[in-house]
């Protein structure tokens, strides 16, 4: 007997039984179908006409499926079967410098994705035993952030505030920071305009930190399935990464929007609405997303999973339903105001709301000895400024910790996409500390800003060095370097001699 026979013979030739349900309706990307009763929660589900979609309801006689591919060919009536799997993402090396859509699928024209494995897009979170405490830091570029709300290598911190106050070029400039580091990023846009996409990858590709990134779009006009699925889909694959030892960044650009594509889903599957007609289970999908951003104890590999989870709020109300939620469920938030951004304090952190639970201890060492009082320092001068608005006599003593506040605010501003090294970090709030800008102009201080790297590159080389490798400032080192900032100052004050 030949092996061809042998093969045809044990084939099993005999009727197969298998269950094929119906759509009943069909709206708005869900599809409510009957007949299949063995499906389970989140199983894919592959309809007769090529599409494909996950059981998100189960009902004793029916399922809520969310289609993730376009409606427009299903009708009531077409039959649809249970595959048995669950959506799944491809994962690995060959994802980075690309565009793709929640599944996976390439945006960018540069042909198929090149995946290591695929994953499914919901994934339990790591546990207790397999966590580690946050003990590395994220330097993220941004001054404000690094002194005042220092983030932490698997850290959720949320960016929140008003529509067009710089929530995504916040995210976008900490991703642009890590070009050098060894931290892996996924920037994923829910029902983000194109428009904003556009610039997000441009400003990634101009400063160079494409290459260690992977960018998961689901557009506004996607099927709702696809963007509820894209920030799972972007944690399967920064999980990837933090499995194998890396470290690895995620960016959720907004969960706003996705909760109100969570609310459409539930309300088109009659599921009972609550607070603001979001369904009772959108905190529970947040925070089930969210756990899974961890630092792993060295056994498991010790790879870390940060997350920045952007949400949105109107007229800056922090006690909304989403924004409360997300600040239960995050460890701090950085909070933009929209009256500083127009004021033209950017980036438009508002310091006496926000707040960084646990980066706080990762901080550099050199750093966090500089940082120390400054949020102390800061406050109580906000609070000054708005009494001594009022006019009348200043005493002296007042009068100079409002020119300090003053530098300080001016020092905090910073232009987008350019991160600042932690040396230089150090160094400009040194500065202030020391009251080597009290004598500057505004514009000054901002010539001083931009001459500072350059002199502490060619005076206090050592420094320079040592400090970006250690993160921390000896005697000598914290002399020589301010030493070179006050040549400096002089220097930036009267030019000409
Ligand atoms: N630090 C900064 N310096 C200068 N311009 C900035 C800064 N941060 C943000 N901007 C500008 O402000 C505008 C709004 O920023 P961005 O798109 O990041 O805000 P957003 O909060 O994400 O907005 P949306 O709510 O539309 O998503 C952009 O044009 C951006 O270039
Ligand atoms: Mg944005």
């Amino acid at each position: 007997m030949t092996e061809a026979t042998a093969r045809v013979q044990s084939a099993p030739l005999g009727p197969t039984a298998e269950h094929r349900g119906r759509v009943e309706d069909i709206a708005d990307g869900v599809a409510m179908i009957s007949g299949l009763p063995d499906v389970r929660l989140d199983e894919l589900l592959h309809f007769d006409g090529g599409q494909f979609g996950f059981a998100q309801v189960l009902e004793p006689d029916r399922i809520g499926c969310v289609l993730l591919d376009a409606a427009r060919a299903l009708q009531a009536g077409d039959a649809v079967r249970g595959t048995g799997d669950v959506v799944r993402v491809p994962v690995g090396r060959g994802l980075l410098g690309r565009i793709v859509d929640p599944l996976g699928r390439p945006l960018d024209g540069k042909g198929p994705v090149v995946a290591a494995a695929s994953l499914p897009v919901e994934r339990d979170a790591p546990g207790i035993i397999d966590r580690e405490l946050v003990t590395d830091p994220v330097q993220t570029g941004v001054l404000v952030v690094d002194t005042l709300f220092a983030l932490g290598r698997g850290q959720r911190e949320l960016i929140v505030g008003d529509p067009a106050t710089g929530k995504t070029t916040l995210a976008i400039d900490t991703i642009i920071a890590q070009k050098d580091s060894d931290m892996i990023c996924i920037y994923v846009a829910v029902g983000q305009k194109t428009s904003a996409v556009r610039r997000a990858v441009d400003a990634l590709e101009t400063h160079g930190a494409f290459d260690r990134c992977v960018v998961v779009v689901a557009g506004p006009a996607t099927p709702p399935g696809l963007q509820w699925i894209a920030p799972f889909a972007g944690m399967t694959m920064a999980e990837h990464f933090r499995d194998n030892g890396q470290h690895a960044l995620i960016v959720i650009d907004d969960l706003s929007k996705h909760a109100a594509t969570h609310r459409e889903i539930a309300l088109l599957t009659r599921q009972s609405p609550g607070r603001e007609a979001y369904p009772g289970d959108v905190f529970y999908v947040h925070a089930r997303l969210l756990e899974r951003a961890a630092k792993l104890s060295a056994a498991r590999g010790g790879g870390s999973l940060t997350a920045l989870p952007i949400a949105q709020t109107e007229a800056g109300n922090l006690s909304a339903y989403i924004p409360t939620n997300l600040i239960s469920i995050t460890d701090g938030q950085i909070v933009l105001d929209a009256r500083l951004f127009q004021e033209g304090q950017k980036p438009a952190v508002d310091v006496s709301v926000s707040v960084s639970r646990v980066g706080g201890k990762t901080q550099a060492p050199a750093l966090r000895d500089a940082a120390k009082s400054l949020r102390l320092d800061y406050a109580q001068f906000l609070e000054m400024e708005i009494f001594t608005r009022f006019g009348g006599t200043i005493e002296p003593r007042v009068q100079a910790q409002l020119t300090r506040g003053q530098r300080l605010r001016a020092v905090l501003r910073q232009p987008q996409h350019a991160p600042m090294r932690l040396i230089d970090e150090v160094a400009l709030v040194l500065a202030v500390q020391e009251g080597l800008l009290d004598s500057l102009t505004p514009e000054q201080v901002g010539t001083f800003r931009d001459a500072m790297p350059k002199a502490i590159d060619e005076t206090a080389i050592s420094v320079a060095r040592g400090n970006t490798a250690t993160g921390t400032l000896t005697k000598e080192d914290r002399a020589a370097l301010l030493a070179a900032l006050r040549t400096l100052t002089a220097a930036v004050e009267s030019p000409d001699v």
